[in-house]
């Protein structure tokens, strides 16, 4: 197995803002209760023109550059998203021919907001064994698409965004140190868009009761969030022979200040060592932690040999969490 990890790094967010005094005038709530139950003060929203694709290229076409690779070296594309373009085809495929990538493997991949994390573990083990060489992971969504702009439980959490990275062979001891996903499939119904998919075909019905609306049982999503943000995250250090005090950075996924606080306190990590921009961008889904990445990393907190664990919830409900020691590694790696 050869050492493999994160070679470059971008992301994309829209400019437009809706901040939470722009919501107060679109449905019955305040910026005092959403800053108080979620820490969110204001999230992008994408010209309506644009789609998942077009902010899974501004991200990729960054991290490619931050890793010095060209399209033409990509064996492997994955974009993970909850609203791709299109049902069919995939978004990856629409990306791939955008970025100019050779005819490679290219898939989505639907984890939810665990997305981005299912993705890397996937590119990690597709390229440490040697079955390709260099790997494109995109964590992209435009939840303002799915959200009904009339529940203020959901619309009030969601933003847009992308987030990429390059995935390729880097020196020893540097790159991802362990992953661990998971699934909880008799949680499906708590984060569900009930109507579109062959269960129950769109139609007038489904139409009329916004049924291919974003739906949430908020508080269901909250008690599992808490717990599995903490399990998720004991897990991965225990498979990286590590422990809570070895992290220089907590990189979670951004829905809530509270999930990220009580997972935190749980595993004794203190402010200065995590990583919030919840207050910014509100939950963009699986662009979440590589957005929290590009910035820490833009910002200087994230510097080559810090150890990290990024760790994502989401629809499923599912679970992902990675230990990466970051960086290529001493004369950049491997070629
Ligand atoms: O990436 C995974 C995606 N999902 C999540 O991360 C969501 C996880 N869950 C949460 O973050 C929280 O459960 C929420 C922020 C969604 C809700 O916070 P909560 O403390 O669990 O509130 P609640 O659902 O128990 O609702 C409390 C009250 C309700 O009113 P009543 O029934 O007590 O009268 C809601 O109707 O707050 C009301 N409410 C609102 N009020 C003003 C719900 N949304 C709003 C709103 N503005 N936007």
């Amino acid at each position: 197995m050869r050492p493999t990890g994160i070679l470059g790094i971008g992301y994309a967010v829209p400019e437009e803002k809706l901040t939470n005094f722009d919501l107060e005038k679109m449905v019955d709530t305040s910026d005092e209760w959403i800053t108080t139950r979620t820490g969110i003060k204001e999230r992008r929203i994408a010209p309506r023109h644009e789609a998942t694709s077009d902010w899974a290229v501004k991200a990729a076409e960054k991290a490619l550059a931050d890793a010095g690779v060209s399209p033409g070296e990509i064996d492997l594309l994955i974009v993970a998203t909850a609203t791709g373009d299109y049902q069919v085809p995939s978004t990856a495929s629409i990306v791939q021919h955008r970025l100019g990538i050779p005819d490679t493997a290219a898939y989505d991949l639907g984890a939810g907001c665990s997305g981005f994390v299912y993705a890397l573990d996937q590119a990690w083990h597709a390229v440490r064994s040697g079955g390709y060489n260099k790997a494109l992971v995109i964590g992209a969504d435009l939840l303002s698409r799915i959200v009904n702009w009339r529940d203020r439980s959901t619309c009030v959490l969601f933003g847009d965004g992308a987030g990429a990275v390059v995935v390729g062979e880097t020196a020893p001891d540097y790159g991802v140190l362990a992953t661990y996903l998971g699934s909880d499939g008799s949680g499906a119904e708590s984060l569900i868009i009930p109507a579109g998919g062959s269960r129950k075909p769109f139609d007038e019905e489904a139409l009329a009761a916004g049924e291919h609306y974003l739906r949430m049982t908020g508080n269901e999503v909250f008690k599992f969030a808490v717990r599995i943000m903490e399990d998720a995250t004991r897990e991965v250090l225990r498979r990286a022979g590590l422990t809570p005090d070895d992290i220089d950075l907590f990189v979670p996924h951004q829905a809530n200040i509270r999930i990220i606080e009580a997972a935190a306190k749980r595993l004794g990590v203190e402010e200065d060592r995590i990583v919030v921009n919840v207050q910014r961008y509100g939950n963009t889904s699986a662009a979440s932690i590589p957005i929290a990445l590009g910035e820490a990393v833009e910002e200087g907190r994230l510097k080559e040999g810090h150890r990290i664990v990024a760790v994502g919830f989401g629809a499923g409900l599912t679970w992902g969490a990675a230990a990466l020691r970051w960086g290529r590694g001493p004369a950049g790696g491997a070629p």
